[in-house]
């Protein structure tokens, strides 16, 4: 642990190799307390070489044993804890040589996930960002590509599965019941592709035949009793697999494909070369344990990871600074993906509601707070904390307005440039902007603003109409608000649709550019005053700044046909009322009623129009938010559309039942959806008559997505009866860890019943409970970061004990595992937008935290950035 001032990475210091690899020969003998790890490497002059200049590896937690140039020892080298350098190279390194090495380290003792670790006695490894130094030492920088053969050893009672990326070359019995198996990768690839499995495993295998006619196997490796919840996930990959075909014409490259789950996971996934290793959450999934969410959730990321292999994999990074490359890219891919897999216009419409209601809790926030960078951030101290909703969201922002500007078959040939150019290498965003303009002789100079800066633009919006010309003016104003390190921002590249509604429905959908700090358009022969529908499908990330009056608002809301704006609408006067303090008016009401009785509209829209905003949203429109305020004005609201529209909650309730057997579709999944909604909403008007409804779904229920919401419905409203079901729950999936996860995660986001009730006990009795466990990232999430990030009413208590159980958490969490403290950390970043007392209680928590002399280096950026230094 260091005590010295954090050091800082900056992008425009990027320098190419000195030293580059080509071949990686590995021989890891796999055993819990002592892995020894012996390397051959292949070792070239790379692009910034100079002659006599040392090799410096990179290594952590290693126990250095020898070193070994050109088959002889050598003896020339340093060790830090942090890097082995080697000096007096053969020829001074200008000829190509072979490196051995040899090291060990201790996967059992292992608790930050990150390089060669165990979970519930199998061995997995996790090597973005930085994670193969853990394993052994190298250039793990993702602009050295090798190609990699590997020889895994293991005890075969305990191992009889070895795998790793690529096709399988041999397998072998060794003395004294070990065995190997040896893996040969064809494509260069980063070390943090790299990975390894070894344990106790079992597999579904599916064989397919793919656009050119061959063959491919795909598998998916989980814990034997999790064999019969793989089935959706296999199904997911192999649409993933002919969608990049048809979309992109992008084709799986090696013979064999293979998912392995693991329960101990920081994250959602990960893409390793021909072997994706996922957290178990996102590939387990059968109807009566997992959620219709958890099914597309799955979908998503399956796709996801499975598109890496072309946009990460094939052109990778050349340095983490150029992360959105692969991330952004990757999001718009499955989020353009599960679209199509909704099945209808107004399902992709769905989607793309679900995403911008995703980017606008998380990503605006963070957009606006102490974190905020742009989608290549120009400096980190440590990488892991960049994997954000910046890099990854507004990233597929970013890439989704290429598509916007330039047409799905312009974007389509800009990819098509993309793979020419650069197949094979490690590039950066710059590459990826110039192959989109180069293959549409388009000048995108102004987007790269995009790349550079930080912060959500603003738009300003103002209209007119001449009635004597018939001629509606329209002018926008660009603007973003400073962020960290940038105080003046130029104006961005934005597209936005926008169309004039009028009676006569004469006016097309039009693209406007807008490029200036200023611009004004002009539209000729509008016959009448039209309702100005703008944005349209999010086309871009920008926050507007308008006053549309609540009359206008209304006919959008009710008959705009743009299903996004639709939505917008009802989103903004619902805003606006909330923040006001008011109750919904007859008008709102008329007009929600009206939307919930359309049999035209999919049930999945309904449900996200009847939504309100979120909390942490709204917190984003205000000065100092008294987020017990807040709280109490959204609960009133939406009692509100409880109560006035209860006749039509109980007819929905009804209609939207999903009889027969259980289907994970969109279209039975939307309606299972606004079932609940109206479940939850009887509640909301009136507990005592409607819980023995919930109470009869909770028990007859065939599936999760039911009893969940049965379950979530009687706690969220502080039923008596939600004690029972909750034991119950506890009792019946015991045995399955992701959803007593759901069990926990209920538990710790239930809101008070009222801004009084104290339920941060109830978290702390969570927190002692047999079954937690704080090493388990999926566990410490679904009792610490559900209380302290998805709970605002709970959380943001004005004595401050909220704040002090998150710095207790903090820092009881950063020695076992600092990603996962360093997400939690992140909970307070927004503690200058709060009121007081809340403010400096916050503060006080912060203080507190940073206090620690031995933080981890991510909890100390987070920290640090917040508090402001
Ligand atoms: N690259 C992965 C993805 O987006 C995510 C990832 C990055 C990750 N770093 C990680 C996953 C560390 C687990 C642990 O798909
Ligand atoms: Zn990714």
């Amino acid at each position: 642990m260091k005590t010295d001032l954090p050091q800082s990475f900056r992008r425009l210091e990027y320098r190419p190799p000195i030293y580059t690899f080509d071949e990686v020969e590995l021989h890891i003998a796999l055993d819990p307390a002592r892995t020894i790890v012996k390397s051959r490497i292949e070792v070239l002059p790379g692009k910034s070489f100079e002659a006599g200049a040392p090799l410096i590896l990179a290594g952590q937690e290693l126990e250095f044993v020898s070193l070994r140039i050109n088959g002889q020892a050598h003896r020339h080298f340093e060790l830090t804890p942090e890097t082995l350098s080697i000096h007096s190279l053969p020829n001074e390194g200008k000829q190509k040589f072979t490196l051995e090495i040899i090291s060990i380290c201790v996967p059992e003792k292992n608790t930050t996930l990150m390089g060669l670790y165990v979970s519930n006695g199998n061995f997995f490894t996790q090597c973005e960002a930085e994670g193969f130094r853990k394993i052994t030492y190298f250039l793990d920088r993702p602009d050295v590509m090798a190609r990699y053969r590997v020889t895994l050893q293991a005890r075969e009672a305990e191992c009889p599965v070895l795998l790793s990326n690529g096709n399988l070359l041999s397998t072998e019995k060794l003395p004294n019941g070990w065995h190997s198996a040896t893996w040969e990768d064809p494509f260069p690839k980063p070390s943090y592709l790299f990975a390894l499995v070894a344990g106790e495993l079992e597999c579904i295998e599916e064989t397919i035949t793919t656009s050119s006619g061959a063959k491919k196997l795909l598998q998916i490796w989980v814990e034997p009793h999790d064999l019969k919840k793989t089935r959706h996930a296999m199904d997911s990959l192999i649409a993933s697999i002919h969608w990049d075909e048809k979309r992109y014409g992008l084709e799986l490259d090696l013979e064999r494909f293979m998912i392995v789950a693991v329960s101990d996971f920081n994250m959602g996934a990960m893409e390793n070369k021909g072997l994706n290793i996922f957290n178990t959450k996102f590939v387990l999934a059968q109807p009566e344990t997992a959620t219709d969410a958890d099914f597309a959730n799955i979908e998503s990321v399956v796709a996801h990871e499975y598109f890496h292999n072309w946009t990460g994999n094939r052109v990778t990074c050349q340095d983490w600074f150029q992360l959105s490359l692969k991330e952004g890219l990757t999001v718009f891919r499955d989020q353009e993906f599960s679209a199509g897999q909704m099945g209808s216009e107004s399902g992709r419409a769905v989607k793309r509601i679900e995403d911008v209601r995703l980017l606008r809790q998380l990503q605006f926030p963070e957009d606006a707070g102490p974190m905020a960078h742009p989608i290549r951030p120009d400096e980190y101290q440590e990488i892991n904390n960049f994997y954000t909703v910046t890099v990854y969201e507004k990233g597929s922002e970013v890439v989704r307005m290429y598509q916007t500007l330039l047409g799905r078959d312009g974007f389509r040939k800009g990819m098509g440039l993309y793979f020419k150019r650069h197949d094979g290498q490690a590039v950066t965003c710059d590459d990826f902007l110039a192959a989109m303009a180069d293959a549409n002789g388009k000048d995108l100079t102004q987007f790269q603003n995009w790349y550079c800066q930080a912060g959500t633009p603003r738009v300003k919006v103002e209209e007119s109409y001449d009635a004597a010309k018939k001629q509606f003016h329209l002018t926008l104003t660009q603007s973003c608000a400073a962020t960290p390190g940038q105080p003046e921002k130029k104006p961005f590249h934005i597209p936005l649709k926008m169309r004039l509604i009028t009676d006569a429905h004469d006016q097309p959908e039009q693209l406007l550019e807008l490029t200036q700090p200023t611009q004004t358009w002009i539209f000729d022969n509008v016959a009448d005053r039209p309702v100005l529908s703008i944005n349209r499908d999010f086309s871009a990330p920008v926050n507007l700044d308008f006053d549309q009056s609540e009359a206008d608002l209304l006919i959008l809301f009710s008959s705009d046909d743009d299903a996004f704006n639709r939505w917008e609408a009802g989103q903004k006067l619902a805003m606006q009322m909330i923040l006001n303090d008011r109750l919904p008016d007859q008008d709102l009401i008329e007009a929600y009623r009206n939307l919930l009785l359309d049999p035209s509209l999919d049930p999945a829209f309904k449900e996200l129009a009847l939504t309100l905003p979120a909390e942490s949203y709204l917190y984003e429109q205000c000065e100092n938010v008294d987020p017990q305020k807040i709280f109490t004005a959204r609960r009133a609201f939406r009692r509100a559309i409880a109560k006035q529209l209860q006749l039509e909650w109980a007819a929905l309730y009804q209609q939207n039942q999903t009889p027969g057997p259980f289907t994970s579709d969109a279209a039975s999944a939307g309606k299972r959806a606004l079932k609940n909604l109206a479940l939850s909403m009887l509640l909301e008007a009136d507990p005592n008559i409607w819980a023995p409804m919930a109470v009869n779904q909770y028990q007859v229920a065939d599936n999760m997505t039911d009893r969940y919401a049965a379950l979530a419905a009687l706690v969220v409203h502080g039923v008596k009866a939600a004690d029972d079901c909750l034991v119950d729950f506890f009792s019946r999936f015991n045995n399955d860890a992701l959803v007593i996860d759901k069990w926990f995660a209920l538990q710790s986001s239930r809101p008070p019943v009222d801004s009084l009730e104290p339920t941060l006990g109830n978290v702390k009795r969570l927190r002692e409970h047999p079954a937690f466990k704080l090493n388990n990232p999926n566990r410490a999430r679904s009792v610490i970061h559900a209380f302290c990030t998805n709970n605002p009413a709970s959380f943001h208590q004005a004595d401050g004990s909220g704040y002090a159980f998150w710095a207790e958490s903090v820092l009881a969490l950063d020695p076992i595992n600092p990603q996962v403290a360093a997400r939690l950390a992140r909970a307070l970043d927004r503690w200058r937008l709060f009121a007081q007392p809340y403010q400096g209680q916050m503060k006080a928590a912060l203080a507190q935290v940073a206090a620690c002399q031995t933080l981890s280096p991510d909890v100390r950026e987070v920290i640090g950035k917040a508090l402001g230094n």
